[in-house]
């Protein structure tokens, strides 16, 4: 039969990202594509234990349905891990459990904004989100990015000209800290900027924040809602970068009204998070154990990030420019102005080598000659051949185009 789509459906398509990983399993590629933790950073025996106790002591209760909100005392070993990592004086009832951050994306731009509303966020923005709020039908506004962030001057004409035009952005989106894409991280004045302007004009803002841990070099930078004494913020986190992606579990912390619409359209979605999910990480949190495994990961994340700046530096020299991250998952490289990287991905995937094109994170126009490199998913051997591979394919690439 011809399905006849709602015209939101019709506008959703297949994600470059997506595409890209269904090449992960080709025999010798090498993917900086992907946003993946390395599979030696996740504690299997601890978690395999810790299912195996909670699953004799309340199996019961675990299997069965769980609440709207999410179980109590994961809720309140976050409070506690917000205070401590954060300082964010949380409150484990305006905790909302989530799928994954990726849905409560989704389901923040459903409930604030309609669809054709804008919103506004850094160009380029993290691609998941370009996809959840599209969604939605929610039109975002990128604003550029340098290498402290946001531009927040830019961002302050913005919301002018918005409101002036009688339709002032319904929320802003931020990656305030090791940015995806970029690696970049907003800094304290530009985050200061930030709050000054959404309480000037009384406009939410999410800050998604799954990297914050990751955190390799430099001093830690207060986040936006350690600084919120409004209640403007919306804050999101992740057990994907820090525990495991696989368990699906993130939440988002924030005003009332906010966390009961959201905990509203769970009913309607999915009811509740996945119970035993919780549980675990509850009782991971308790014991102690992300305090104990973090400084291993962070450890073996900090020399990928080396090997990789390295093996750019060697590889590349002066003929490229990228980021230099203090933390997180990703490298931004520009190449030369005259390669366009979703063109070169073809030759980049017939030399068996991956990444993400820059375009795919930009929600409006984008800048073609960019590229993002994931370093926590390979080993350091695949990163130094990996790199080197990409610089022989970027010359390759450059000789055919200029
Ligand atoms: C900035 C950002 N937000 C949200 C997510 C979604 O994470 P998850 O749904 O696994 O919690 C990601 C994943 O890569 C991300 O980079």
């Amino acid at each position: 039969m011809q399905f006849k789509f709602s015209s939101l459906a019709e506008a959703l398509k297949p994600s470059e990202i997506r595409e890209l990983l269904k090449y992960v399993s080709v025999p010798g590629l090498i993917s900086f594509g992907g946003g993946m933790p390395h599979p030696s950073s996740f504690p299997v025996d601890d978690i395999a234990n810790i299912t195996a106790a909670l699953l004799k002591e309340k199996g019961k209760q675990l299997l069965q349905y769980g609440s709207t909100p999410g179980y109590e005392e994961l809720r309140i070993q976050l409070v506690n891990m917000l205070k401590k990592t954060e300082n964010i004086s949380a409150n484990k009832d305006l905790i909302a459990l989530t799928p994954g951050s990726q849905s409560a994306l989704y389901s923040l731009s459903k409930i604030l904004s309609s669809p054709g509303d804008e919103v506004i966020c850094e160009a380029p923005t993290y691609l998941g989100t370009i996809s959840a709020f599209r969604a939605n039908g929610t039109v975002m506004r990128g604003i550029p990015m340098d290498e402290n962030g946001i531009k927040t001057e830019m961002l302050e004409d913005k919301i002018k000209s918005m409101v002036s035009s009688g339709k002032p952005p319904k929320f802003i989106y931020l990656i305030p800290t090791f940015q995806n894409p970029s690696g970049i991280s907003l800094s304290l004045d530009r985050r200061k900027h930030v709050l000054e302007l959404v309480s000037k004009y009384q406009i939410p803002v999410i800050e998604d924040n799954p990297y914050a841990e990751l955190r390799y070099s430099g001093k830690r930078i207060a986040s936006l809602k350690s600084m919120d004494t409004e209640g403007l913020v919306i804050y999101l986190g992740t057990f994907s970068k820090i525990l495991s992606p696989g368990l699906r579990l993130g939440f988002t912390f924030g005003p009332e009204p906010v966390i009961s619409k959201m905990n509203l359209l769970k009913q309607a979605t999915n009811l509740a998070t996945n119970t035993l999910a919780e549980a675990i990480a509850a009782e991971y949190l308790k014991r102690g154990l992300m305090d104990k495994n973090m400084p291993k990961v962070i450890s073996m994340y900090r020399e990928k990030r080396d090997t990789m700046l390295n093996s750019l530096q060697e590889n590349f020299g002066d003929e490229a420019s990228w980021s230099h991250p203090d933390g997180g998952m990703f490298l931004w490289l520009s190449l030369n102005g005259k390669i366009n990287t979703t063109t070169m991905l073809k030759r980049a995937l017939e030399n068996k080598i991956a990444y993400v094109s820059g375009s795919a994170f930009y929600p409006e126009k984008a800048e073609t000659n960019n590229m993002r490199l994931n370093f926590t998913y390979s080993d350091n051997n695949q990163i130094v051949d990996g790199i080197g591979r990409l610089a022989s394919v970027a010359k390759e690439e450059l000789s055919v185009v200029a």
